[in-house]
Order: structure tokens, then sequence, then C-alpha cells
């Protein structure tokens, strides 16, 4: 089962919360993943056939004044990709605790809904780490306290993608 984690990251922060999360799916028998980067100079080019064949995208941005970045805000306002009916979730980077992670992840939350996406986190139903509407990495707590939560949030949404579309 194919997992499409699409990205944009400038600094890197944004890439390490990906793999981590990417670690996550691995842990799930038959999962595999694919990170992409928006950018085209990242060299981590969208593909289309795969998420195409994904059951589930994972969308990651940077918080640019407590919203999406606008890199990531482009790629989903021009893609000709279809996501409708794939399990969606979403993570976010920051600077600051209080920065503004949660609001960009709601705006990304909006974005895929309406591209007909089935959106889950696992918020609060699973225990603890608690992964409210997504999971977040913030660059003034050090990356150790912060890794478990994000491989957890791979292995859950992975989890649930083959629960539902498991043949
Ligand atoms: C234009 C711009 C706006 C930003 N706005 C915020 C912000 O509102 N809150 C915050 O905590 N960090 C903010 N940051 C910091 C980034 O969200 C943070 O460094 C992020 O982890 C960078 O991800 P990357 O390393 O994947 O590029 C901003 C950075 C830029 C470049």
């Amino acid at each position: 089962m194919k997992i499409a984690i699409i990205i944009y990251s400038e600094s890197g922060r944004t890439q390490q919360a990906a793999e981590l999360i990417g670690k996550g799916i691995e842990q799930v028998e038959g999962c595999e993943y694919r990170i992409m980067n928006v950018d085209p100079q990242a060299g981590k080019p969208v593909d289309n056939d795969y998420i195409h064949q994904a059951d589930a995208v994972i969308f990651g941005t940077p918080t640019y004044y407590a919203n999406i970045c606008w890199q990531l805000k482009k790629f989903i306002d021009e893609t000709d990709a279809s996501f409708a009916g794939k399990l969606g979730a979403v993570f976010a980077t920051a600077n600051a605790l209080g920065g503004g992670s949660e609001t960009a992840m709601l705006t990304l939350i909006n974005q895929i809904l309406v591209k007909g996406m089935l959106v889950y986190s696992g918020g609060t139903s699973l225990g603890k780490p608690n992964t409210h509407l997504g999971v977040t990495s913030i660059k003034e707590v050090p990356m150790e306290q912060q890794e478990e939560k994000m491989v957890i949030f791979g292995t859950r949404i992975a989890q649930k993608a083959k629960e539902l579309f498991e043949k």
C-alpha cells in the first residue's frame, strides 16, 4: 500500500518530520511511502502516478504567518492530481510554540476536505501521544522530545489506510 507525503521544505525541518512519519509508515506491514517536495529544485519531484496509486496522502507545511506556506497552497490550487476518496492527513512545523501551527493545519485540512479527501489524524481516540489535528514539529522544542509522536502518527495513518482500503 502506497502513501504519498507531499511537503514544502526550505530549510529541512519539514523534510525531517516527513522522514520520521515515513519511519512510522514503514512499521506497518505492506506499507511504503514516498516524500515529494513541491519545490522542483528540491530533487524530490511530485509524482502524479504515485499519488494516483496511493491510498493515503499526508501533507506537511512549514508555518508561515500562522498559515500554510504559499508554496504548498500554490501546488494545491494548481495540481491536476486527484485526491478524492483518499485518506488525508496533515502536519506542520514552526519555530515557536504558539506560533500558529494549529491554524496552519486547520487551513490545510480545509483544503484537502475540498479536494474530497477523508480527513484523519487519530486525534485523541488512540490514547497518548494525542495527535489532535495532526502532528507538529517545533524548533524551540528538542527534536528527541518530538520524534516518537511523528513516528506514531505515520503508523496510525498507515494502519487506518489499511483498514479502509486493503482488499
Ligand atoms: C515567511 C515565513 C514566515 C514564518 N512564519 C512563522 C510563524 O508564523 N510562526 C512560527 O512559529 N514560525 C514561522 N516561520 C518559521 C518556519 O515555520 C519554521 O522555521 C519551519 O519549521 C521551517 O520549515 P522548513 O525547515 O521545512 O523550511 C516562518 C518562516 C518564514 C520563512
